[in-house]
């Protein structure tokens, strides 16, 4: 996209400005010019700046036509990085319903770094115009998209603020793109067609990739992933993506990360309710933030080393699907009863994260993971479950999770609540005992990551896709920690 860089606003159909709110009043981040006539409008629309308020303005006497697009970010102090890059996704998907498709942005200069602001803004005008329109026959039904942004203000003409822009507007593009596939029902996004758009974007991209199809799987031993697939007439893909980084850190280890990627989850033979089984087509959301950020990582050619794991498959009731009580070998080794087939991320998660930490030598493997209901009983729709042994991991993780906005919060993993997986029947059965759903999961994936590779889990059930409409995206994928990833490959 076009992105343009001045010092004050230029001649552009549409200047987004920011609205604190301060006590009772508004505090404006505007050029200081505009601002009596801000007050104005603000006065006479009875706008103060409250978080998420949006306004559309038309300037008078200009020629040709302006108009102003406000928006409201709340109390200054409240907003952090993450809130910037919300802000102009909100702008931006308020333009696209209002035919607007060139933004003009204020960096608001009120001292945080312009650079990273500037990213954080591209990203969201990005994100936030997306539409999901693949199935709109109407294509014009769903606005105008954008074509143009500049960015305004004394920082814009630095070098460091314009080419973070740059950055922030390709990793929105390449968000959107796989946010594209993310939206996709389990009709369309197969798992053979997952495996063909991420081999398509990998070439895009820059990265190198492979597919493993069930003669592989098998001769692999990808057994416990196999016995999730069973029921479909989709057969499971394995796909591995590799983002090389630069020669200088080509001894380093990689990071590794591996998304459980459900195309389809009707809970096998232990069959869902009906109600709401529609969603469980985002069942696919760890492998979509997963590719998100590969593909993130080869367009902006991060200097370090990655790779990207997404086990494939759909969880179908059949006359050959698994039944409840079957045993199975995993890839690891270990004998696991299925006494539920609807746990059935943790099964192709097992085989997948044993043959990651075998094959790759990881500096750090994370798997995300829709893996319980549970956690969206206890963290609701605004973190991740973060659970791992490993302390250091899992600071660096919350912090990440801080500064790119995809919030963990913390379970713990303590061996006692291994005890719960026991069963005379097998090394270990695929659920607990009904309490604390979201650690036993995690519990669980633990037994197949081999000692001394630093892992954690990332339970995306609660935050993988929104199903009502945000004010800064549409209902759908939101492809949760997909820019936490980018930003660890980026700052590893
Ligand atoms: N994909 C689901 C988890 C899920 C539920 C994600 C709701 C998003 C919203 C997963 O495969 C599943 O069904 N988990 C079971 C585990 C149980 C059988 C131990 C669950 O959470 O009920
Ligand atoms: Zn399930
Ligand atoms: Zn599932």
């Amino acid at each position: 996209m076009k992105i343009d860089f001045y010092p004050d606003f230029p001649r552009f159909p549409a200047w987004v400005v920011w609205a604190f709110r301060k006590g009772d009043k508004t505090e404006w981040a505007a050029p200081a010019e505009l601002q009596p006539m801000l007050r104005a409008f603000a006065e006479r629309a009875n706008f103060r700046g409250d978080k998420g308020a949006i306004q559309v303005w038309p300037l008078e006497n200009r020629k040709p036509a302006v108009v102003l697009l406000a928006v409201g970010l709340g109390p200054a102090a409240g907003l952090s990085g993450p809130g910037w890059e919300q802000a102009a996704a909100m702008a931006a998907r308020q333009a696209r319903k209002t035919g607007l498709s060139d933004l003009a942005f204020a960096l608001a200069e009120n001292g945080a770094d312009p650079a990273d602001q500037a990213r954080r803004m591209a990203r969201g005008a990005r994100t936030g115009n997306y539409v999901f329109s693949r199935f709109l026959t109407d294509e014009k039904a769903s606005g105008a998209p954008l074509s143009r942004l500049a960015f305004c203000g004394k920082a814009a003409l630095n070098r460091s603020v314009q080419a973070a822009a740059r950055e922030g507007d390709i990793e929105g593009k390449t968000l959107n793109e796989v946010r594209d596939l993310a939206n996709l029902p389990g009709n369309e996004a197969t798992p053979a067609v997952i495996a063909d758009t991420a081999m398509s974007l990998a070439r895009k991209y820059g990265l190198s990739g492979s597919v493993m199809t069930r003669p592989q799987l098998e001769k692999n031993g990808f057994r416990t992933l196999l016995a999730v697939a069973r029921g479909s007439r989709n057969d499971p893909r394995l796909i591995t993506l590799r983002h090389k980084g630069s020669p200088r850190y080509a001894k380093e280890k990689p990071l590794v990360f591996v998304g459980k990627t459900l195309t389809f989850d009707s809970g096998g033979i232990s069959l869902k309710p009906g109600k709401g089984m529609e969603w469980m087509r985002y069942d696919k959301c760890g492998g979509m933030a997963v590719l998100a950020a590969m593909a993130a990582a080869g367009a902006l050619k991060l200097p370090r080393p990655a790779i990207g794991i997404l086990a494939a498959a759909e969880n179908l009731p059949d006359g050959n699907a698994t039944r409840p009580g079957d045993v199975v070998r995993s890839l690891a080794g270990p004998t696991i009863e299925i006494l539920n087939t609807d746990a059935e991320g943790r099964l192709v998660l097992a085989d997948a994260l044993a043959w990651a930490a075998k094959q790759y030598n990881p500096k750090a493997m994370v798997d995300l993971a829709t893996l319980t209901g549970a956690v969206v009983i206890c963290l609701g729709h605004e973190a991740a479950g973060l659970l791992s042994p490993d302390e250091t991991l899992s600071e660096r993780l919350l912090a990440l999770g801080r500064q790119s906005g995809d919030r963990l919060w913390p379970l713990p993993l303590w061996p006692e609540y291994d005890e719960a997986l026991k069963t005379p029947f097998a090394d270990l059965k695929n659920i607990g005992d009904g309490s604390a759903g979201t650690i036993a999961g995690g519990a669980f994936l633990k037994k197949f990551v081999p000692p001394g590779v630093p892992w954690a889990h990332l339970d995306i059930a609660g935050t993988a896709w929104t199903e009502k409409d945000l004010p800064w995206q549409g209902a759908g994928a939101t492809l949760f920690g997909a820019r936490l990833l980018t930003d660890w490959i980026r700052n590893p």
